[in-house]
């Protein structure tokens, strides 16, 4: 296992917890990148094919709501670049990684939050008006359209692509805001589930063999369960990929 985190110290430290628990658990590995970075992105992925052979199971998870609109390195909307270009980017440049190591796993953690984004072709990076909660919920609807076309592009290569909302986490999601929000989110996360419980449908969808040959589905509480009709749209999922595309050709040029 491998865990990609941003923080050298953190990821460490996660690794340590981790072999503590499950000591006779095979082999724990940690690599370093921001995942809002494309440079970051492809550096890590190249790490991730110099050290390893294979890759059976890619889960994307890191993700952040963002009440105040920040920008990435790269000129995007903090909550574009992360939760959607991130898991869009890393995917592509391991994506032959993981279809020769098939049967293999593309696991999104999407959200229950993704009803209230809309997808704004001519301003993704929403410039004027920001509204946190409309950027994040967009980029949680990206992620189940993200998984729908590259579901569709990977069949015949026993590689599956599902996605998925963990439930209302008692995690450090939200804590990163300004202003009175943190404080906000923290007391409402007292009705919370714990991390280990909003854990269990990526674990799930990662290794159960009851999903091995389920693709394309959104899931929660690891059950298959409708999204919004926007997140079944097939030709927005489509222009989605293609859009995604041309803007990291054209970020990728300068990054050479
Ligand atoms: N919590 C919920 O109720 C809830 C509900 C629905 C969906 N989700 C989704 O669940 C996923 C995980 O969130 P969480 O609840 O576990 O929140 P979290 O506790 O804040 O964890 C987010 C993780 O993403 C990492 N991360 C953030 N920015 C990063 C960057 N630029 N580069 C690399 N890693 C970065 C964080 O690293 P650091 O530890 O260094 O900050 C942290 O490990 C997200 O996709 C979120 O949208 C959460």
């Amino acid at each position: 296992m491998v865990i990609v985190g941003r923080n050298p110290h953190k990821t460490a430290d996660v690794i340590a917890e981790i072999k503590v628990q499950n000591p006779s658990g095979g082999a724990v590995d940690g690599l370093v990148a921001d995942l809002s970075s494309l440079a970051d992105i492809r550096r890590l992925a190249e790490e991730f094919r110099s050290k390893y052979e294979r890759l059976d199971v890619l889960v994307n998870n890191a993700g952040a709501y963002f009440n105040r609109r920040e920008v990435s390195v790269d000129g995007f909307e903090m909550t574009f670049a992360l939760n959607h270009l991130g898991y869009f980017y890393l995917t592509h440049l391991l994506l032959d990684m993981i279809k020769s190591s098939a049967p293999a796993r593309i696991v999104n953690v999407s959200s229950g939050a993704h009803p209230m984004g809309k997808i704004k072709f001519d301003n993704l990076n929403s410039k004027g008006i920001y509204l946190g909660w409309t950027a994040y919920g967009t980029s949680k609807l990206m992620n189940i359209l993200f998984t729908r076309e590259l579901s569709r592009r990977l069949e015949g290569t026993r590689v599956t692509a599902n996605v998925l909302h963990p439930g209302f986490v008692a995690t450090n999601f939200g804590h990163n805001g300004k202003g009175l929000w943190p404080l906000f989110v923290k007391w409402s996360q007292k009705r919370a589930i714990t991390p280990e419980k909003g854990a269990q449908t990526s674990i799930y969808l990662a290794s159960s063999p009851e999903v091995a040959g389920v693709s394309g589905a959104y899931f929660h509480n690891s059950k298959i369960v409708q999204p919004s009709n926007a997140a079944q749209d097939d030709d927005l999922a489509l222009r989605l990929w293609e859009v995604s595309e041309q803007l990291i050709a054209e970020k990728e040029k300068t990054l050479a």
